[in-house]
């Protein structure tokens, strides 16, 4: 799958329920899951593979074998924390291609530090698990994809435009940073 960056109109759109988990969303669950290991990313939502449907894959885990992947349709945070949690965040689709990264496109984004997410998993199964720090930001991250927002909407506009501003200057470079 091929993973769209700013300014794609798909990233800002909002993404609709998918009906049922069949074998053609459980397929797209696999594939994504497949792409954001390829891409080195700890989630992806099917906004940045250019599909409109309320999916989502997270591992936040070291292996990174697939045994505590999460594959999520429909995901709803039916819970959230009042205490909060401080990382930094960074997106496979706000960079000039999802393959190349640069620190300074990476910043600290506040979200509630523990939620519980109610879902469709990869049988269709309705779940619901609690989540928190690391595992709770990216699953909120993702989520907000599926509503057209990005993290740099939760940062101070100045920072903000420092990263679009930095993005299109690797993407003048040509897609290397080397010449500096
Ligand atoms: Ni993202």
């Amino acid at each position: 799958m091929t993973v769209y960056t700013v300014p794609a109109p798909v990233l800002r759109q909002k993404a609709k329920p998918v009906e049922k988990v069949d074998a053609r969303v459980a397929k797209i669950m696999k594939d994504m899951l497949e792409t954001m290991y390829a891409e080195d990313g700890v989630g992806l939502a099917a906004n940045q593979v250019g599909l409109l449907e309320r999916i989502i894959v997270v591992d936040v885990s070291h292996s990174r074998d697939g045994s505590e992947a999460l594959m999520m349709a429909n995901p709803e945070l039916v819970w959230t924390s009042e205490d909060p949690f401080t990382y930094r965040e960074g997106c496979l689709s706000v960079r000039p291609c999802s393959t190349e990264t640069s620190e300074e496109l990476y910043a600290n984004v506040t979200r509630p530090r523990s939620i519980r997410v109610r879902y469709l998993d990869l049988n269709g199964t309705a779940c619901e698990i609690g989540a928190e720090e690391l595992l709770s930001q990216c699953i909120q991250h993702e989520i907000d994809h599926l509503d057209g927002v990005l993290f740099v909407d939760h940062i101070s506009a100045l920072k903000r435009g420092m990263i679009l501003r930095k993005i299109e200057k690797l993407r003048r470079l040509g897609g290397s940073d080397k010449s500096k």
